[in-house]
């Protein structure tokens, strides 16, 4: 998929500006402050139907505006679509519309899928155990279009217990009556998150090594709750649904004491974690900066190569990457994102440092407006 065309009006520091894009590379190049980082945000919102930088829309309408439009002409599988998103900052609403039509927001994320590399993600990736889940689920749902129905279906019953538990209105009868769907949901998030692992776990061994050498093994492992019984497993790898099932009503009877004191669930997929090992140690903990980056990197080449194997090819959304690499081996995987065909935006203050990118176009931007471009 690409995008061929972007429009974007009264987003952020951008007042008016309609841009064609080249099918491969496209630099944003500027000062900082400029507005580089808000054209990546624009076709992120346009993908996920958010922004990366903040959770609430409405401060990506320009100041002393009150809405803001987001539009992109988007060709996948030979038909192109005109994705939309309108923020009304006086009415919190954000809507969407594809061709025109108003649809609901997860009806629209399979139509452009975008894969981010920034200082926003590294934070994430190393960040807290909920941010860390949060960088998961993110691939998940690039991987797995259903996975975000279940994951909503998830958050909304646990909202449901959490009020029973709160309100100490349950007297047994009703909290049953959420531990069912609870457990259901919950199976089901701890089910793709884990398939997805297994998925990408010997593409993301493989990227880093041929950077980094064979003996530098990496690994991604998921955490359950400790509260639930897992036998003698440290991590769980892959379970059957049935089996994750019955791991959640065990951890649920277990919990239940801490839960009515609590006044919450304090066991479940919303509690597990995530991370990176980097030769049997946490990445988080352990891996130098340059690590950590590489790491970042290859688990977004193998996303890519993930994708790829489903026939998507997402746009890449590349912040700033190049500045700070310091490290060969980085480069080398950057080099390797963007030769991975798909579309890609890269922002960068030095254009120079991009000079070595072929087919791609240039774009200078100043103060939120594109004033030159130039094929290269
Ligand atoms: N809601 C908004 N309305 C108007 N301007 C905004 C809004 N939000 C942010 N800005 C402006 O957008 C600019 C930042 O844009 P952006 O982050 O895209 O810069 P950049 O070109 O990526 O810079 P850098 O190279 O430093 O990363 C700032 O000048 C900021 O004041
Ligand atoms: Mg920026």
């Amino acid at each position: 998929m690409f995008i061929e065309k972007m429009v974007l009006h009264s987003f952020r520091n951008i007042e008016q500006q309609e841009i064609d894009f080249t099918k491969k590379i496209n630099v944003f190049y500027g000062k900082n402050g400029q507005g580089k980082t808000n054209l990546l945000e624009a076709i992120f919102l346009l993908s996920a139907q958010k922004s990366f930088r903040s959770d609430t829309p409405y401060e990506m309408v320009q100041f002393q505006k009150v809405t803001s439009k987001v539009g992109a002409k988007v060709f996948n599988q030979g038909v192109t679509r005109k994705i939309e998103i309108e923020i009304d900052k006086d009415l919190h609403q954000k809507k969407c519309f594809i061709d025109g039509k108003p649809v609901r927001a997860t009806e629209s994320l399979t139509n452009l899928r975008s894969l981010l590399v920034s200082q926003e993600e590294f934070m994430t990736l190393y960040g807290k155990k909920n941010d860390r889940r949060r960088f998961l689920d993110k691939a998940v749902w690039n991987f797995s279009p259903t996975y975000l129905s279940d994951y909503r279906n998830y958050e909304r019953v646990l909202k449901q217990r959490n009020s029973a538990l709160r309100e100490n209105t349950f007297g047994g009868q009703v909290l049953l009556v959420f531990d069912e769907a609870f457990v259901t949901y919950g199976a089901k998030v701890i089910f793709e998150r884990l398939r997805f692992i297994k998925e990408i776990s010997a593409l993301f061994w493989f990227c880093f090594m041929r950077v980094y050498g064979e003996e530098q093994k990496v690994e991604l492992c998921y955490r359950i709750n400790k509260e639930v019984d897992k036998g003698d497993k440290e991590v769980l790898q892959q379970e059957s649904l049935a089996d994750l099932e019955q791991l959640l009503k065990e951890g649920l009877r277990r919990s239940y004491k801490e839960d009515c004191l609590r006044g919450y669930t304090t066991m479940g997929p919303h509690t597990d974690d995530f991370c990176i090992m980097l030769m049997q140690k946490e990445a988080q903990k352990y891996a130098s900066q340059g690590q950590k980056k590489a790491l970042l990197l290859a688990e977004k080449l193998a996303e890519v190569e993930l994708l790829k194997t489903q026939n998507i090819e997402p746009v890449l959304l590349l912040d700033e990457v190049k500045s700070d690499l310091d490290d060969q081996k980085i480069e080398h995987l950057f080099y390797q994102l963007l030769m991975s065909g798909c579309q890609s935006f890269v922002t960068t203050t030095t254009p120079k440092d991009v000079d070595f990118i072929e087919n791609k176009e240039n774009f200078e931007i100043v103060s939120g407006s594109v004033v030159a471009s130039k094929k290269m």
